[in-house]
């Protein structure tokens, strides 16, 4: 990959993005990955930033909770890893490729199949007219040349006992409508393995389901990454989930990802102001993500033509008059934890960065040139685009 600005090579993530487990070089890596929608009609158009300047890894064999309230860019997150929506700034690699080089459909179809989505609702992500088998079976057909036909209904029969669906052979002559909702969405993570994938996008795979049944389906997600050495991007806005299943974890708050690290790090000893709010808001550890009185206060999140700033400014109680200005930028402040926080980061030492000092606009520089964009451009001004379709 090469800068568009400046034709140099660009490495995937000159912001470090933590150990990641397994290989040194990122299955996924995203730099500077920014989703933008038009809003307002003729006239009045404007920019909502779904996603703004997300930078991050998912290494091999991990699972990778991304957290957050509703509205803060989670799904939209899982897309642009997903190919449905093209980045307006930034870039994904998968493997050390940027995706923008893919463009045969052999190379498109490789990637969907190793980076598979599996959906939020189990009960129309199923084809209520075909039994289990027909999704697993296409999906072997497709992606796996690896697997004669005379070998597919027992690979198929593999998949499904991967994710606890025994004896396998008996499930796959089942239709939708015989299968509970946790059964589905087991079936939803087989289909997934069938194509064997490096990386399974699960966009709140367990929220619709009853309490007593997600852990379940959390172990199922853990056997994965376990036994079949698959990585996860496991997307909730619950954190005793997270924490139960996730080996890292990245919160995001308002388009933008505020803190990411190990799981019980991050939990564990929170260093940005929204994350302290979330994990004092869960004292019950089974508790869902609460939004509390505290975070609700002052105004909401301005992502519509959002100027520089912290976006948690108006809700934050450590606010200063440097987080209405500098947008701060996530940096690594202790190994392997990145907060983007100007009072986290003078705790540390590090506030000149934060606050867009020598060195911070060095690597805010660096990140602008990796997305392509004009550092000398005022982040209001500029050119959002909402891009073609992948
Ligand atoms: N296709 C779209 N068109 C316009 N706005 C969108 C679209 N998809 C998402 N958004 C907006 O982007 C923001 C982030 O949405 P989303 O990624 O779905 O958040 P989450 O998954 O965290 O709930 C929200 O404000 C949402 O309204
Ligand atoms: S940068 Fe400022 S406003 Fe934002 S979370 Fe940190 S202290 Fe609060
Ligand atoms: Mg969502």
């Amino acid at each position: 990959m090469t800068s568009p600005a400046s034709g140099t090579p660009v490495p995937p993530g000159p912001v470090p993005i933590g150990p990641a487990k397994g290989t040194p070089q990122p299955l996924l890596a995203a730099q500077g990955l920014t989703r933008t929608f038009g809003v307002g009609g003729l006239g009045h158009r404007r920019h909502l930033y779904a996603v703004d300047e997300a930078t991050f890894e998912v290494g091999s064999a991990e699972i990778v909770a991304l957290v957050g309230e509703s509205g803060s860019g989670k799904s939209t997150i899982a897309r642009l890893l997903a190919r449905v929506y093209a980045p307006t700034a930034g870039d994904i690699w998968f493997q050390g490729v940027p995706l923008a080089r893919l463009r045969s459909r052999a190379d498109v179809l490789g990637y969907r199949a190793a980076v598979p989505m599996v959906f939020q609702d189990p009960f129309s992500s199923l084809n209520p007219a075909y039994r289990v088998s027909h999704g697993i079976i296409r999906g072997l057909k497709l992606h796996r040349p690896d697997v004669p036909a005379p070998d597919r209904l027992a690979e198929a029969a593999r998949v499904l006992e991967a994710v606890g669906l025994t004896p396998g052979r008996e499930v796959l002559h089942r239709y939708p409508y015989e299968l509970s909702g946790g059964q589905r969405q087991r079936v939803g993570f087989a289909q997934a393995l069938a194509y064997k994938p490096k990386v399974i996008l699960a966009d709140e795979p367990v929220s619709m389901l009853d309490i007593s049944i997600r852990i379940g389906l959390l172990n199922v997600m853990a056997r994965l990454r376990d036994d079949e050495g698959v990585s996860l991007l496991y997307i909730t806005h619950d954190i005793a989930s997270a924490r139960y299943v996730a080996d890292r974890m990245m919160v995001m708050y308002a388009g933008r990802i505020v803190e990411s690290g190990p799981v019980e790090e991050v939990l564990g000893n929170p260093r940005h102001p929204y994350t302290q709010l979330l994990v004092a808001a869960v004292p019950d550890p089974r508790a869902e993500l609460a939004v509390t009185a505290e975070m609700t206060k002052g105004e909401p999140p301005k992502v519509i033509d959002p100027v520089p700033g912290c976006r948690f400014a108006d809700r934050c109680p450590l606010a200063r008059e440097v987080c209405r200005r500098v947008t701060p930028p996530l940096l690594e402040l202790q190994p392997g934890i990145q907060t983007a926080c100007h009072v986290a980061a003078d705790d540390v030492g590090r506030g000149e960065e934060s606050a867009g000092g020598p060195v911070g606009s060095v690597q805010r520089q660096d990140l602008l040139l990796a997305a392509g964009r004009d550092p000398g451009q005022p982040e209001r001004d500029r050119d959002p685009g909402d891009g073609p379709p992948a």
